[in-house]
């Protein structure tokens, strides 16, 4: 009897090392031999980025990376239209050779199809190749407390309008000679259940699932990406810092390192270990994440409350 545990544990462990060394293996070839692809020859020459949410934080951040450093031209949608021509400063200052459009579109009050199809429309005359949906709402909090409009503004913008633009824009990329593009922003909030941020987190397990889906569907003419992100150092977060967290400028560069290599990806070594750690403590028991995300949100809440508090 004996004998037998001792084999099936010596096969066992064989089989988790191997495993550990074969995501180790693909980690480094990732992180330090990648060179991602070259978006002109790949998607077209001087083709456009459209990036939703391009005002602040990673979309800010990811507009002035594509002009500056991949010479794309760039359309950024945002709400708020002196936030737009600031924004477009900036990525002009990034790179004054490119050229750059602003659109101003307000997901929380514009739910219908129609009302996306017409941002496609507006941008017919440009060779769109690359959609970055990064436009997206948090409200952490406990599920008691949460606002109903606010429930709404999230499903609006996380969800529906993240939806009807990968649809619309997959049909229009689908009529392309070249590749296109559609980087789909989600979250580590989207990998478990997450009490204390339970409809945020449902938000981007939607994002992971739909965008996943769809760019295996697509793969002959789409490169799809799922990226997801741990904490950022956003307004999202009230400019979390901390050990864990990223800047928004460090999010550019493995978004394009990766495109057309990976479905999904996070921007640090610490962040693709928690994912790396997460996934088998899932399978053993999908509640067990919540010893410590259920904790770990309260403090998050509370770190907020107190910040906006302090702010009044
Ligand atoms: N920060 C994090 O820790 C973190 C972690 C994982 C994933 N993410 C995801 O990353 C994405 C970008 O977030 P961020 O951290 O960069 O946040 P952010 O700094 O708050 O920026 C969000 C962007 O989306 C825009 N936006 C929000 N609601 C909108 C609406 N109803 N209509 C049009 N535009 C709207 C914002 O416009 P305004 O400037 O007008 O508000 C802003 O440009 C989001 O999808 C978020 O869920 C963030
Ligand atoms: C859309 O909603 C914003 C607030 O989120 C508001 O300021 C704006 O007036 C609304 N626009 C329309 C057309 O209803
Ligand atoms: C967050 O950081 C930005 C940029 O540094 C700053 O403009 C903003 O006031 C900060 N917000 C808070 C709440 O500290």
């Amino acid at each position: 009897m004996f004998c037998c545990l001792n084999q099936i544990a010596y096969y066992v462990g064989l089989f988790v090392i191997g495993l550990v060394a074969v995501k180790f293996g693909f980690y480094v070839q990732r992180n330090f031999f990648r060179k991602g692809y070259d978006v002109h020859e790949r998607y077209g020459k001087d083709s456009w980025i459209l990036i939703t949410g391009a005002t602040a934080g990673i979309g800010l951040s990811l507009a002035k990376y594509s002009a500056k450093v991949k010479g794309l031209n760039v359309v950024l949608l945002g709400r708020n239209q002196e936030k737009l021509e600031e924004a477009e400063k900036e990525v002009k200052a990034a790179n004054p050779k490119i050229k750059t459009k602003t659109y101003k579109f307000d997901f929380n009050n514009n739910s219908g199809y129609e009302s996306y199809l017409k941002i496609s429309e507006d941008l017919r005359d440009l060779d769109i190749s690359m959609l970055v949906n990064n436009a997206g709402y948090m409200d952490l909090r406990p599920i008691l407390t949460l606002k109903e409009e606010v429930m709404e503004q999230v499903t609006q913008t996380n969800i529906n309008g993240l939806s009807l633009l990968t649809l619309i824009f997959a049909k229009r990329f689908a009529k392309r000679d070249k590749r296109s593009a559609i980087v789909n922003v989600a979250s580590q909030a989207g990998y478990a259940p997450l009490p204390g941020n339970a409809h945020y987190g449902a938000s981007k397990a939607f994002v992971r699932s739909l965008t996943k889906a769809v760019g295996y569907e697509l793969r002959d003419k789409l490169d799809m990406l799922c990226f997801s992100p741990g904490f950022v150092t956003t307004a999202m977060t009230i400019n979390k810092t901390g050990p864990d967290v990223v800047t928004s400028d460090d999010c550019c560069h493995c978004i394009f390192r990766d495109l057309g290599y990976e479905t999904e990806n996070q921007p640090s070594t610490l962040h693709e270990f928690v994912v790396f750690l997460v996934s088998p403590v899932l399978l053993i028991n999908e509640n067990l994440p919540n010893l410590v995300l259920s904790p770990m949100m309260g403090q998050e809440f509370k770190r907020m409350e107190d910040l906006r508090n302090k702010e009044k």
